[in-house]
C-alpha cells in the first residue's frame, strides 16, 4: 500500500463499490486517507468493501442503491454527506458487461446496459456535482472502457462507454471554472465478476491476454492506482483526459479479438 496520504480527510463516494475495480479504488483511496460511501445494488458486496475500508483505520458507510434510479442516487449523495460531511471525489463504476450486435441486441438489453453504464453515470455525476461544489472543487473519474474507444465491443456496451467517453469532456468543460476536475480512465481486461465467463475459461481467458501487448490482464489494484492519481492533486492540471490504463491494447490500433 502507499507512503503517501493524498486523500487524508476526504470523502469518496464509489458507486459499484461492492466489487471489482470500485472495491479496489475504496481500499486504495482509504488506504491514502479517505472516508468512502460504498454504494451498490448489493448490499452484502458493499458491507464487504466496508469492512476492507475500515480495516485502513477509515471509516466506511454501506449506500444501498440502484444508480439507474434518480431517487436512490440523489438518496446516495445525501447519506454520503449526511454521514461525512462532505463529498471530495466521485468514482462512478457501477456497470455490466454485454455482446451482441445491433441486430441481435434486444429493446430491452439495450435499455439495461445504456440506463445502468451511461445514465448511472449522468445521475450519480449530477446529485454528486453540488455537494463536490460546496467544498471548493474536488475530482470525478468516470470509467469507460476499450470497448468505448474502437468497435470491437458489443452495441450496446460500446455506445454505453463511447457516451461515457464524451459525458466526462462536456462535464470537464463545465465544470472547470469550479475546480471540479473530471477524467477518464478506459481499462483493458481486468479479471472480475463482470466478464468471468470469459476469464475463467483458460483457452479465452489465453486469447484475451494476447490481446494486451503486455500479455496480460491488469489487476483491479492497478486500475485505482490510475483512478488515485486521477483523483488527487497530482493531477491539479488534467481535466477532460481520456486515460488508457490497458496494457497496451488499444496503442495496437486494431483490433485484435472477433467482433462482438
Ligand atoms: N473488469 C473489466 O475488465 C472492465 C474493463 C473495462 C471497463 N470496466 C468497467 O468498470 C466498471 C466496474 O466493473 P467491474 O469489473 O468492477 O465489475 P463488477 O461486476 O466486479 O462490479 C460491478 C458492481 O456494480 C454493481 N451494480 C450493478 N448494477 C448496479 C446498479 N444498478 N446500481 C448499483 N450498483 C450496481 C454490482 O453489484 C457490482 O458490485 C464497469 O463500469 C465496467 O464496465 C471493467
Amino acid at each position: 500500500m502507499p507512503e503517501q496520504r493524498r486523500f487524508q480527510d476526504r470523502v469518496a463516494l464509489i458507486t459499484g463499490g461492492g466489487s471489482g475495480l470500485g472495491r479496489a479504488a475504496a481500499v486504495r483511496l482509504a488506504a491514502e486517507g479517505a472516508d468512502i460511501a460504498v454504494a451498490d445494488i448489493r448490499e452484502d458486496g458493499a458491507a464487504e468493501t466496508r469492512a476492507l475500508v475500515e480495516e485502513q483505520g477509515r471509516r466506511g458507510l454501506v449506500v444501498q442503491c440502484d444508480v439507474t434510479s434518480a431517487q436512490d442516487m440523489e438518496r446516495a449523495v445525501a447519506e454520503t454527506v449526511a454521514a461525512f460531511g462532505r463529498l471530495d471525489v466521485l468514482f462512478p463504476s457501477a456497470g455490466i458487461g454485454a455482446s451482441g450486435t445491433v441486430e441481435s441486441t434486444t429493446e430491452e438489453k439495450w435499455d439495461q446496459v445504456v440506463n445502468l453504464d451511461l445514465k448511472g453515470v449522468f445521475l450519480a455525476c449530477k446529485y454528486a456535482i453540488p455537494e463536490i461544489r460546496k467544498t471548493g472543487g474536488g475530482a470525478i473519474v468516470t470509467v469507460a472502457s476499450i470497448g468505448g474507444m474502437q468497435g470491437n465491443s458489443g452495441a450496446a456496451f460500446a455506445a454505453a462507454k463511447a457516451g461515457v467517453v464524451n459525458l466526462t469532456r462536456s462535464m470537464a468543460v463545465a465544470h472547470a471554472r469550479e475546480n471540479i476536475r473530471v477524467n477518464c480512465i478506459c481499462p483493458g481486461w481486468i479479471p472480475t465478476p463482470i466478464n468471468r465467463n470469459c476469464w475463467q475459461d483458460p483457452e479465452r481467458r489465453a486469447q484475451i491476454e494476447q490481446m494486451h501487448p503486455m500479455g496480460r490482464m491488469g489487476t483491479p489494484e492497478e486500475i485505482a492506482a490510475a483512478v488515485a492519481f486521477l483523483a488527487s492533486d497530482d493531477a491539479s492540471w488534467i481535466t477532460g483526459a481520456v486515460l488508457p490504463v490497458d496494457g497496451g491494447y488499444l496503442a495496437t490500433g486494431r483490433s485484435p479479438r472477433r467482433g462482438p
